[in-house]
């Protein structure tokens, strides 16, 4: 999937392997005060009048479209160009560092096509059901928005998240390391409610969503799953989606990799045994160690990063009061809990999970703390509601091999150094 060569974003190899075994850089005795005093001498910012403060705004003719502060604007979906052979066939990332909350903006929700963003009209658009049914069917958009609608939040991760870093510590950043995730709130029809229209076999198996894009992406997905919670999405965060993630209406397939929530669907076809396409056989497939690849591996286990500090958001206010801040999230739940260390997981504190946890759905944590200003080895470890405790990158590798690009859900380390920096490291 990925062109491999020299990384331009890649870390030094003499920080890839640290020992454990630093003392937690937690300030001893009385806290240090985190915030500056409420009147600061000489502070001009407070006392100047600004512009802003002088002259009338915009009016509400301005941005019939909002978008964001002009002082926002480095807050963008990147790529690492090494990756990218062509822009058609890529992917670009979350900026999770500049994120809070749980909820993905939809400007921001980082993009994998394999074959472009295809342009469809809503007015030609049409999704077909077909093969092992007793009626094959055609729905228009009209008559998708006939059914009766569900709201439901998830995230969307892509099987080859991390995927660089199977072999040891390499991009400089949580966007690159694990911004192939986007978590935002659908407004869809439960697939059930089409299959059931439509009248599936008693033969039937499986389905085989079908993307109306150049790519034709195809997967075979379980029919007890399409009956389960599948849906197809029209809308994202409350407005159409974006045509980056299959406008008029992609394949919601909740806590599964991201390969197989088929964008611009045109076509579902039920069948009685997988149709091993491409993307099931020679992609999205897990080789190991011995040479044999295991199949199927549709699950995304529970994982959690740090977002803040990490190497594009150092600390930047020196020691005191300290906010630790990530995201974890598991395909088999809810998290129940996630853990921090600030010393490469010698030791374990309990973050705190702060906003709506739902199933299946982005959770966002914070650890509060006073800074010592020391070296910190910071990770997280999330735990979710089957009690699966997330592994260490050596734990997985010992299972699954160094040959993979899928699935690694492996603890993510960050070396936080006296002044604040942050680089990916990992330690033995
Ligand atoms: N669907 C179609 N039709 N074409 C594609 O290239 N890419 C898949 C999936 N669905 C793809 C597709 C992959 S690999 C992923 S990870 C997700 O869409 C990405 O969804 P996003 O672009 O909304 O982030
Ligand atoms: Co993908």
């Amino acid at each position: 999937m990925f062109k491999q060569e020299k990384p331009e974003l890649a870390v030094p190899a003499r920080r890839q392997f640290l020992k454990a075994g630093l003392t937690a850089g937690v300030a001893a005795g009385a806290m240090v005060a985190g915030g500056r005093t409420a009147f600061a001498e000489g502070d001009e910012a407070i006392v100047e009048k600004k512009d802003w403060a002088v002259y009338p705004g915009n009016g509400v003719d301005a941005a019939p479209y909002g978008m964001p502060s002009q002082f926002e604007a480095h807050v963008v979906r990147r790529n690492v160009p090494w990756l990218t052979a062509d822009t058609v066939s890529s992917v670009n990332f979350t900026p999770l560092h500049e994120l809070d909350g749980i909820i993905t903006p939809n400007g921001l929700c980082f993009e994998r096509h394999h074959g472009g963003v295809a342009e469809v009209d809503p007015a030609e658009y049409r999704l077909m059901i077909n093969g092992l049914v007793d009626k094959p069917m055609v729905f228009t958009m009209e008559d998708l928005k006939r059914f009766p609608r569900e709201n439901r939040i998830y995230f969307l991760e892509c099987a080859a998240n991390s995927g660089m870093e199977w072999r040891g510590a390499q991009l400089n950043g949580c966007q690159y390391t694990h911004g192939m995730i986007h978590n935002v709130v659908y407004t869809g029809v439960p697939l059930k409610y089409l299959l059931e229209e439509a009248g599936v076999k008693t033969n039937a198996k499986w389905v085989m969503p079908e993307g109306a894009d150049a790519s034709g992406m195809t997967r075979s997905v379980p029919l007890e799953k399409a009956l389960d919670d599948c849906m197809v999405a029209f809308k994202m965060n409350g407005e159409a989606l974006r045509p980056e993630q299959g406008y008029p209406a992609r394949l919601v397939v909740p806590g599964w990799e991201g390969n197989m929530w088929v964008k611009w669907l045109r076509r579902i076809e039920v069948g009685d045994e997988p149709w091993q396409h491409r993307e099931e056989t020679s992609k999205y497939t897990d080789l190991m160690a011995n040479g044999k690849a295991r199949r199927f591996t549709w699950e995304m286990d529970a994982k959690s990063v740090i977002t803040n500090p990490s190497p594009q958001a150092p600390i930047t206010h020196g020691k005191g009061r300290t906010v630790i801040t990530g995201v974890a999230w598991s395909g088999r739940g809810k998290i129940d809990r996630v853990d921090v260390s600030l010393d490469g997981g010698n030791n374990w504190r309990e973050a705190r999970i702060s906003g709506p946890s739902f199933d299946k759905s982005m959770h966002r944590f914070y650890y509060e703390f006073d800074w010592d200003g020391s070296e910190l080895l910071l990770q997280s470890r999330a735990i979710d509601s089957t009690g699966y405790v997330q592994p260490t990158k050596n734990e997985l590798r010992a299972v699954r091999g160094t040959n993979s690009i899928y699935h690694n859900n492996g603890i993510q380390t960050w070396l936080v150094n006296s002044k604040g920096e942050a680089e990916n490291v990992e330690v033995s």
